[in-house]
């Protein structure tokens, strides 16, 4: 996929290469909005993030609605469980047609296989949904590690699960923007990168202590930015997605230049 040869999603949508990269995390909590905003975004995002609240409001039958109308959609749910349990959970995710999931990486090496294996029996014969690993969520500083007996720093803890994900075959990882680059450096090109926590220079910060804008994120080696409220609760969310659009363009082609390589590979 590249920006001269736009992408096509499902759905007919066209999409550039940055615009797929951008992901809209509907942090709302009825189905109206999150139908709404996923309409109006189509053409500006390339996937749209359900996580645990719109999801336990919801159901699958929200998820099903959206992967019906041709959105692309990540279903954040941070699995994490008895290998058994997430390998059924998985199935019945990626049977729901999603494109992106996540894992909890702390559930170890034999979890994770479950949730691929699940995943791949719930998708049949399509493509399974790209498995990200969550490693220490951002919300833990060194000193909550510690309370938890994960006696190392967090950029340590970071890097070991996202190592330990990558050997266990998921697609890719969650990460802070300011944990991009050394994922990048030590699980090389072709391993996912998903950064949340994107405010655009000029926005307000909201409640994230540590934000980059889209143009560093993408810099650092991320491949899909997640971000929520600079667009959804913008006066004009389509025009809040464009500017943010133009952001990741003008930060791949330096990216390009540089002969930086990433890891994005979406069905
Ligand atoms: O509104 P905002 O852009 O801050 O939303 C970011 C989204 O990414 C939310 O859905 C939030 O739950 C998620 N997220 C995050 N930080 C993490 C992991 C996920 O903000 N470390």
């Amino acid at each position: 996929m590249t920006s001269s040869n736009p992408a096509v999603a499902p759905g007919s949508v066209r999409l550039t290469r940055a615009a797929e990269k951008l992901i809209v995390a509907l942090d709302v909590p009825t189905s109206d909005a999150a139908l709404l905003l996923a309409d109006q975004l189509r053409g500006h995002a390339g996937v749209f993030k359900v996580g645990l609240e719109l999801f336990s409001a919801q159901g699958p039958a929200l998820v099903r609605e959206m992967v019906e109308r041709g959105a692309r959609v990540f279903l954040d749910l941070k699995l994490h469980d008895i290998p058994n349990t997430v390998r059924g959970a998985a199935r019945e995710v990626a049977r729901l047609g999603v494109s992106m999931i996540t894992i909890h990486a702390a559930g170890g090496r034999a979890m994770m296989k479950a949730a691929l294996e699940g995943a791949q029996e719930g998708a049949g014969a399509g493509q399974p949904p790209l498995a990200l690993a969550v490693t220490a969520l951002t919300s833990l500083a060194d000193h909550d590690l510690m309370d938890i007996g994960w006696r190392e720093s967090s950029e340590t803890v970071v890097l070991r699960l996202a190592s330990l994900a990558q050997a266990s075959a998921l697609g890719g990882v969650v990460a802070s923007p300011q944990e991009a680059a050394s994922i990048r450096r030590n699980c090389g090109p072709g391993f996912a990168i998903v950064t949340p926590g994107i405010r655009p220079a000029a926005a307000s910060r909201d409640d994230q202590a540590r934000a980059s804008t889209p143009e560093a994120a993408i810099r650092a080696g991320a491949d899909f930015l997640v971000v929520g409220r600079p667009i959804t609760q913008a006066p004009d969310p389509v025009d809040a997605a464009r500017a943010i659009v133009r952001e990741i363009e003008t930060a791949l082609g330096a990216r390009e230049s540089a002969g930086q390589e990433s890891g994005d590979r979406l069905a």
